[in-house]
């Protein structure tokens, strides 16, 4: 699909998101116009509520047809965004080869916005989650999203050359979350801990990162024991990816991010065995493995001048007679014991390994870590916002604006000292579950701290509940791709205003 940023001569078929603010009726009386039906009745019929869509066809010009997107009241990223996907995802087998979109009414500083939200959404909209699928429905070509298709952006003269940055970073966020949600969405056969060591080899290839593994000889050699403990109950071994953007060593000027991604290829629970009715969807344990791979691949195609550093502790946690059982003490890279009271508490374990790992050869500015750790941020929060765990309040600021400007929302949890009391064991320093069904998410984030040195600009993202989820664009729980933009833009901002790392 070709995209061309325009200011005139808009192609036939011609989308156009309406706010629901007090330029509606005009705007809609000038759409009735020129489409040559009565402004009344236009006005009375479309609301420009939230996706709400009106297709409107001018009479005497065959093809001309205008497509109605209400956005409701806000104009957000993220409304802007869901509103174009969803009408995309809706409308995709009967879009015609060339479409526009026409955005000129909008205020000039939201244009490059509007552009990016809007060009994301519209190309999410098109991916096709059926990639095993041996009979695709039948598509009638030629067919907008294909290779021969464009895409025209209406914007005002003056807004062409930030539309089209825009543009291109738009269309960097959508290659990459596609490919994440790929990832997300396989099947645990699919993506095997050295499967996915090769898919992220190929995009490190291809975006501009690099990436080493450790194998498991070496994770049992340099004493990842944890990691080692989770992955010995399966037969595809575990492994430690470390990725690396920009500068290969540490410079004072540019600040160094580290991202660490629970990569949990499937989840059974282990010998603490999970009831099978929702098992599948362990597929997804990988979430935050999945956005800390998307932001490498967005942050080298845009350039970000940052350094990245990231490990992703990959294994696939098994039931199996060589699998770590429950009560098992264990060594962590830290160097700190740890009795398994629960193997299905898997991804704290892994972790632990590789941030003790990363933060062993070097000190990142910030350290953040994602997972999709426990059901429980789920009972607290839903689906809205992932659960936000950190001691530094300029962190914990930044990270959350940064969530709200791109609708990937962050919520803050706490962390007192009392939720960490009960990971205390009789017979190592430490024990993986509490034992007690309750704040399971912040008693998990405890046990993380653990493992962070004292770093004191650290934060744990608990993802479960924004990772996959159900939505209007698949039968059952998928992958959101949740966390590529809210990475970047903390990334991006924290180097524009070069925050202080701490709260000193
Ligand atoms: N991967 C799960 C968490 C999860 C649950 C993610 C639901 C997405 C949806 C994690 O490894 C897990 O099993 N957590 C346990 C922790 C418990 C044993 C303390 C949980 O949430 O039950
Ligand atoms: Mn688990
Ligand atoms: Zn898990």
């Amino acid at each position: 699909m070709t995209v061309k940023i325009i200011d005139k001569k808009a192609p036939d078929a011609l989308v156009v998101p309406l706010v629901q603010d007090n330029r509606l009726s005009d705007l809609l009386s000038d759409i009735a116009h020129r489409a040559g039906v009565d402004a009344n009745t236009l006005q009375n019929d479309f609301r420009a509520e939230a996706k709400e869509t009106l297709v409107l066809y001018e009479a005497g010009h065959a093809g001309r047809r205008f497509y109605l997107i209400g956005l409701g009241k806000k104009c957000a990223f993220s409304d802007i965004q869901t509103a174009l996907r969803s009408f995309s995802h809706r409308y995709k087998s009967k879009l015609p080869l060339r479409l526009g979109v026409d955005l000129r009414h909008f205020q000039l500083q939201d244009i490059p916005r509007m552009t990016d939200a809007a060009l994301s959404g519209l190309s999410l909209g098109l991916y096709d989650i059926g990639r095993f699928r041996t009979s695709p429905a039948p598509k009638p070509a030629p067919l907008f999203g294909s290779a021969k298709s464009e895409l025209d952006i209406l914007v005002p003269a003056e807004a062409i050359a930030p539309a089209k940055t825009a543009a291109q970073r738009a269309q960097i966020f959508a290659d990459a979350s596609k490919q994440i949600l790929d990832l997300m969405n396989a099947p645990g056969n699919y993506k095997t801990p050295l499967m996915l060591a090769d898919f992220v080899a190929e995009q490190a290839e291809k975006s501009g990162f690099r990436v080493r593994a450790v194998h498991v000889e070496n994770i049992e050699k340099e004493g990842l024991g944890a990691l080692y403990a989770v992955g010995k109950g399966s037969p595809n071994p575990p492994v430690l990816l470390l990725l690396e953007y920009g500068a290969k060593t540490r410079k004072s000027k540019t600040p160094t991010i580290g991202l660490v991604g629970k990569g949990i290829t499937f989840d059974t629970g282990g010998i603490s065995l999970k009831p099978s009715a929702n098992m599948h969807y362990m597929k997804s344990d990988l979430g935050g493995a999945a956005a800390v791979i998307g932001t490498f691949m967005v942050a080298a195609r845009l350039k970000l001048p940052v350094r990245l550093i990231g490990a992703i502790p990959a294994a696939e946690n098994m039931v199996d007679g060589l699998a770590v059982k429950p009560g098992d003490v264990i060594n962590t890279y830290a160097g700190k014991t740890v009795e398994v009271t629960d193997t299905d508490a898997e991804g704290r374990l892994v972790l632990a390994d590789a941030m003790a790992y990363l933060l062993k050869s070097e000190t990142p500015d910030v350290l953040l870590d994602l997972a999709t750790l426990t059901g429980s941020i789920i009972r607290a929060i839903g689906t809205q916002a992932a659960g936000l765990f950190t001691s530094n309040d300029t962190l914990a600021t930044a990270l959350a604006s940064s969530g709200d400007a791109c609708g990937e929302r962050l919520w803050r949890m706490p962390m007192w000292e009392e939720y960490g009391s009960d990971l205390k064991s009789d017979v190592a320093d430490l024990r993986n579950y509490t034992g007690k069904p309750m704040a399971e998410s912040i008693s998990a984030a405890k046990f993380l701290e653990h493992f962070t040195a004292e770093h004191p600009a650290w934060a744990h993202l608990d993802i479960a509940g924004t990772a996959f989820g159900d939505s209007e664009f698949a039968q059952t729980k998928s992958a959101t791709a949740y966390g590529i933009r809210l990475l970047t833009e903390f990334v991006e901002q924290w180097v524009a205003s070069r925050h202080p790392s701490s709260n000193d």
